[in-house]
């Protein structure tokens, strides 16, 4: 089929690059086999993002329980016009994790259609599929976007992230809270020396709230948070051909007060021995043991505040739902305007 015109150019404003292959795999296999070796035994939740676990999170993302996606669509909301009228024309507007696009499409949805002429996306994934979705989606819906998505782990990869127009960098969904604290002090400090006079960040913080409610967010009823998590085990077993069998672990995750955070954990049922012949491993696991996937960290206004400022923000503005449930800040890197 000849392609029309409109088609031609709307094609050219379409670029997807995948930066995972420069990880390597050896790499992937190492990061998984280290985790398993260690005490307590752990899996980066980098990995809980296949196909079937990206469609398992954007159910979780509509479960009654999980609070925070609503949440945080209701505040992008409110302040989606201010948000857009601090884009000038030519800017990039850039999302870390962007999954499914559900969000940021609540700016575009504000834009006037000059604004959209002007704008370009760049949604940052590691799930390349997600983003070849989003990407069709979104030149359709919002005509005359520019969508640059890029294909890669933005805590390995950062630097591969455009940075040659204005920027608004967006890190929602409490995502910034997966990170361990120090890699989240280190990761803000990057973003913000990455950041030109006059770029904005814009990132979502789950808050501190009483224990079960938070509990329940992440134990929904449906059981789709336990599927999420024990999914994470098929994709190691397809990067590392090992054995899993997910029938033999129970979904856990509870609220740790001490550290401020829900964990994510896999126990197992029984004893097991699990073994990959290709990479030539064997781990054995005890029954009870428990294997760490993910961290999901809760956050205080005051300490968050002061976090902010010593990697070299400045708040421009700070919304919150009126639990005091959810936060979206809105920041410029400081000693500029
Ligand atoms: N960013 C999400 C959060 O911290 C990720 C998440 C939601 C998640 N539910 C999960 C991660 C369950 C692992 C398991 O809330």
């Amino acid at each position: 089929m000849e392609l029309g015109r409109s088609e031609y150019s709307e094609k050219a404003q379409i670029a997807i690059n995948n930066f995972l292959p420069r990880l390597g795999k050896r790499k992937t296999i190492d990061t998984i086999t280290d985790g398993l070796s260690s005490r307590p035994k752990q899996i980066s939740s980098m990995f809980l993002y296949d196909t079937t676990g990206s469609n398992l999170f954007s159910q979780i993302t509509r479960l009654p329980e999980y609070y925070l996606t609503r949440i945080e669509m209701a505040l992008l909301q409110q302040l989606a016009p201010k948000i857009i009228g601090l884009c000038g024309r030519g800017s990039d507007i850039v999302e870390l994790g962007s999954g499914e696009c559900r969000k940021i499409s609540l700016l575009f949805d504000c834009a006037s259609q000059s604004a959209l002429h002007s704008l370009r996306y760049v949604p940052v994934d590691i799930n390349p599929e997600e983003i070849k979705k989003s990407v069709g989606m979104l030149i359709t819906k919002y005509r005359g976007i520019q969508v640059c998505g890029v294909v890669a782990d933005y805590t390995q990869q950062f630097e591969l992230i455009p940075r040659d127009r204005d920027r608004l960098i967006c890190f929602l969904g409490s995502t910034i809270g997966n990170l361990t604290d120090d890699m989240r002090r280190g990761f803000l400090m990057k973003i913000a020396q990455s950041m030109a006079p006059g770029d904005r960040f814009l990132v979502g913080m789950d808050m501190v709230k009483a224990p079960y409610l938070l509990e329940k967010a992440y134990n929904d009823s449906a059981n789709v948070t336990a599927l999420f998590n024990k999914n994470i085990l098929n994709v190691v077993n397809s990067l590392a051909a090992t054995d899993f069998d997910l029938s033999r672990f129970e979904h856990v995750a509870f609220y740790n007060t001490e550290y401020s955070r829900i964990e994510m954990h896999l126990r197992a049922l029984e004893n097991m021995t699990v073994s990959s012949p290709r990479i030539g491993q064997r781990f054995t696991i005890k029954k009870g043991e428990l294997i760490h996937t993910e961290n999901s960290r809760k956050f205080r206004p005051e300490k968050t505040a002061e976090e902010l400022h010593s990697a070299g923000f400045t708040i421009d503005s700070v919304v919150m739902d009126s639990n005091r449930w959810y936060s979206l800040y809105l920041l410029s890197k400081s000693g500029t305007v």
